[in-house]
């Protein structure tokens, strides 16, 4: 398979409005991102996935989109993109973009057409109810608020109106179309061609928006899993080297019956991402398997991991991501040393790790600022990027005033200037754990996974990846487990670690690799 580049890969993912900006308007745009693509090949990712950056009001920060095949002007012209693309490409780092299947803005022309209540080429793009009177309330639409004569549903926030891929169920029949219909399939062709117009533009994939959300009553996502079917026949005839990511969560489903390329471990409540991560109750305490004072339960990861990875492993990759834009950072949840052992867990990890802007340096989760498009509670992790201590963190030449969020000036706020080259630093340990993972096929997707050692609400936890074991102890105490090294050559260590003939003391707060000769 030529999509063979994936299994090396890790990601960076840049949410393009914070990562740098290059003309002093406050906000980033793809000059900067070009830019900074050797800083990016410097920590080691050979992949980037940019957030959408196509035409939009921004209702929703870009996810609410307006053009697709359009530059937002903010971010630049088509001309910058392609020299972006050009740029990474000569580098030898792919480029994916964000593609939004499920849902415009309702600013696009599509939409502008389909609510005018007058006859147009776009009148099943959306789903519409047939008379304002009708409003399901199991659906969520919008009521009154165009000629049209019916209510549309929306996916997300109010702008979104959901494109129409018909209902799995149809249980109202006088609106709802099959997701078999021509009209269904009408829209499945419109996805088709915007994502052909940008790979033949020779990107190098996309990052799935809400993946699962096409087809409406469609609780097994059978009828939804048909059209990526669909959609990956075309990319394996036409783009055999183009990925696509889904935004799902369920690899069974997005792998195994939607053909994905990779699915992402997305942080939902009670999942096992949750459970190794971000697992805490509302008083506040935290019951992650990687927190301070540690007394999380690893098995609560691995009963939902083993068999979604058992089952999608010949076929697609699990997608780790240190964060994303849709939840607060990781140091929110735990110290700087916890952080570092989340990356080195993550980077021998199988899959295909995803690195958020800002995380090599444990940027902050901001607590105290005003929503920007659409963020809410997710706008404090969409701060500009943080460079050094010149003006605005080296993030912009604008009056402070103009930025797009405020630079984290609070103490102690880290930046890249600062960690570069000092021992010890989130940057210093993910760029070597980076390294590592690329200097060893076996770390990254050549060998599979097994469990050497877990117990339920137990440290620590010990797994193999072909001729490399790896340790991990987050807990306040050192952990002494069965376990012969033999002469094994140590090959990273986080914290500290004793071993005699039989077993192996993983001090508390370490992280040890070993790799059998
Ligand atoms: C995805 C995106 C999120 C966006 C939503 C609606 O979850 O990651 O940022 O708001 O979809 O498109
Ligand atoms: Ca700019």
């Amino acid at each position: 398979m030529s999509t063979n580049w994936l299994k090396n890969a890790v990601f960076y993912e840049i949410y393009p409005q914070s990562f740098l900006d290059t003309n002093a308007d406050g906000i980033g745009d793809l000059q900067g991102i070009t830019v900074k693509l050797d800083y990016i090949k410097g920590l080691g990712c050979n992949a980037i996935w940019i957030n959408p950056i196509y035409d939009s009001p921004f209702m929703d920060a870009g996810y609410d989109v307006r053009d697709y095949k359009k530059i937002a002007p903010r971010y630049g012209t088509m001309a910058d993109f392609e020299h972006l693309l050009e740029q990474a490409h000569k580098k030898d780092v792919k480029l994916l973009l964000d593609l939004v299947p499920g849902h415009t803005s309702d600013t696009h022309e599509w939409f502008q057409q389909a609510k005018t209540g007058y006859p147009s080429p776009y009148d099943n793009r959306y789903i519409f109810t047939k008379c304002v009177w009708d409003a399901p309330p199991m659906y969520r639409m919008m009521c009154g608020i165009c000629e049209r004569d019916g209510n549309y549903l929306v996916n997300y926030f109010s702008s979104q109106p959901a494109l129409n891929y018909g209902f799995y169920d149809v249980t109202c029949p006088e609106w709802q179309m099959s997701s078999d219909s021509d009209e269904a399939w009408e829209t499945v062709e419109a996805l088709k061609d915007i994502m052909r117009f940008w790979l033949d533009k020779g990107i190098d994939g996309f990052r799935v928006d809400m993946a699962d959300s096409l087809v409406k009553n469609d609780d097994e996502k059978i009828a939804t899993a048909k059209i990526w079917r669909s959609v990956r026949e075309m990319m394996d005839a036409q783009y055999p080297d183009a990925v696509l990511v889904s935004e799902w969560s369920h690899p069974q489903r997005a792998i195994v019956n939607a053909g994905f390329h990779a699915d992402f471990y997305l942080d939902h409540q009670g999942n096992g991402y949750n459970a190794l991560f971000r697992k805490t109750t509302a008083d506040g305490e935290n019951l992650s398997f990687f927190a301070d004072h540690a007394h999380g339960d690893i098995e609560e990861f691995l009963a939902e991991y083993l068999p979604q990875y058992e089952c999608s492993r010949d076929k697609g990759y699990i997608s780790f991501m240190t964060n994303n834009h849709d939840m607060p950072r990781a140091p929110f949840y735990m110290s700087e040393h916890m952080v570092k052992l989340t990356h080195a867990f993550m980077m021998t990890m199988p899959g295909v790790p995803f690195v958020y802007y800002g995380d090599e340096i444990g940027m902050r989760y901001r607590t105290d600022l005003v929503s920007k498009e659409g963020g809410f509670s997710r706008t404090g992790s969409r701060t500009p990027m943080q460079w050094n201590r010149e003006k605005n963190m080296g993030f912009s030449d604008a009056d402070e005033d103009m930025l797009y969020l405020p630079v984290d000036k609070s103490e102690g706020s880290p930046t890249v200037e600062d960690q570069q080259g000092q021992e010890g630093s989130i940057y210093e340990n993910l760029k070597a754990l980076i390294a590592l993972r690329k200097a060893n096929p076996e770390l990254m997707n050549d060998s599979g996974f097994e469990i050497v050692y877990e117990a339920p609400k137990a440290y620590p936890f010990a797994y193999r990846r072909g001729s490399f074991t790896a340790f991990v102890n987050p807990s306040d105490d050192d952990k002494a487990i069965d376990y012969r090294l033999d002469g094994a050559e140590i090959a990273y260590l986080i914290g500290g670690y004793e071993a005699d003939d039989n077993t192996v003391t993983i001090r508390s707060r370490s992280f040890l690799l070993v790799k059998h000769g």
